[in-house]
């Protein structure tokens, strides 16, 4: 792996991003966070602002991101500008200071959002009209990590499906439910539910850092397809639990508003043809394998 000097991680703190950059001090890389709070081993977005970033770099890579489905924060229109700007402003304010460095490598992350849902199978080809306000924010996302011309960094973008992880993201919410018999699939189950282990999305993080030719944008989803049905019954399955507790759509459109519930009640078909092409081996393309990784109440995992 060719990983060397000095990895930069916007959103380092976060349940994706802190992953990313304990495999890259497990690697022995130097990695400085971007966070909203100083501290050791970070900058913030001021001083990324103010100073820019150090030449002699090698990666920088975006996973910053407001929690769309905190249940705390109130779908209002300052909330939403929140989710908007800690996506998109941190990913150009970090698009602009790498082409002042000798990184070889700008890595950001956005959502599969960005399809709309539908019977279609989609590929990282497939072209898409903005829908939505998710969908709009993921086309505004990925066009904010897209470099000047004349630069010589390669640039890529996972576009990420739900992330499954002991430690943080929907796992970490639905976790003590499911674990006490309390679990149940979302509405009527059938949407898609386009996934990836979150061991898998850091590998492919990796992969796509050490593959000089892999470029643009990558389907970070499982091949798997499954439906939240499925999803469902293989982590109750997995804690040897029940799961026979639906949630009703109108319960999630009222809490989180439709808006924003839709992440959870609607779904789309998602092929990671261009991994696959690349040749990235998934550790878990399986959702029951991944399900039994995560599903212990005490998690004791050197990685994730
Ligand atoms: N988890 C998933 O299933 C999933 C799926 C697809 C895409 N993604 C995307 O991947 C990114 C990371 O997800 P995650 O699950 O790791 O999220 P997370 O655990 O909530 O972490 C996100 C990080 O972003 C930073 N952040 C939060 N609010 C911010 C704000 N208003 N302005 C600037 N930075 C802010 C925080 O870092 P500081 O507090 O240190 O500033 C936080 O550690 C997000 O953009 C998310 O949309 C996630």
């Amino acid at each position: 792996m060719n990983l060397r000097l000095h990895n930069f991680v916007g959103g380092g703190t976060g349940f994706i991003g802190s992953a990313l950059v304990d495999t890259f001090r497990i690697f022995g890389v130097n990695t400085t966070v971007v966070s909203r709070m100083p501290g050791p081993g970070r900058i913030t977005w001021n001083e990324l602002e103010r100073c820019g970033l150090p030449e002699d770099i090698s990666a920088v890579i975006n996973v910053a991101g407001q929690n769309i489905l905190d249940p705390r924060c109130r779908w209002t229109p300052g909330f939403k500008q929140n989710v908007w700007n800690s996506r998109v402003y941190t990913t150009k304010t970090l698009a602009k200071a790498v082409v002042h460095t000798k990184a070889e490598t700008f890595a950001t992350i956005s959502g599969v959002a960005y399809y709309k849902p539908s019977e279609i199978e989609y590929t990282e080809d497939s072209k898409c009209e903005k829908y939505d306000f998710l969908s709009e924010l993921c086309h505004e996302w990925e066009r904010a990590a897209e470099l000047s011309t004349n630069s010589n960094i390669r640039q890529f973008t996972i576009r990420s499906g739900v992330v499954l992880g002991r430690k943080g993201g929907m796992i970490g919410q639905i976790f003590l439910p499911f674990y006490f018999g309390l679990g149940g699939r979302i509405g009527t189950g059938k949407q898609y539910m386009p996934w990836i282990h979150i061991r898998d999305l850091i590998n492919l993080f990796l992969f796509a850092i050490d593959t000089k030719d892999v470029s643009g944008i990558l389907n970070g989803v499982a091949p798997q397809i499954i439906t939240n049905e499925q999803f469902t019954k293989a982590f109750a399955a997995a804690l040897w639990r029940p799961a026979v507790i639906p949630v009703p759509t109108f319960l999630l459109n009222m809490a989180f508003h439709k808006e924003r519930a839709k992440i959870m009640t609607e779904g789309q078909k998602v092929i990671p043809k261009r991994v696959l092409d690349a040749g990235y081996e998934y550790e878990f393309p399986n959702i029951d394998a991944a399900c039994k990784q995560f599903a212990k109440l005490i998690y004791i995992d050197d990685l994730f």
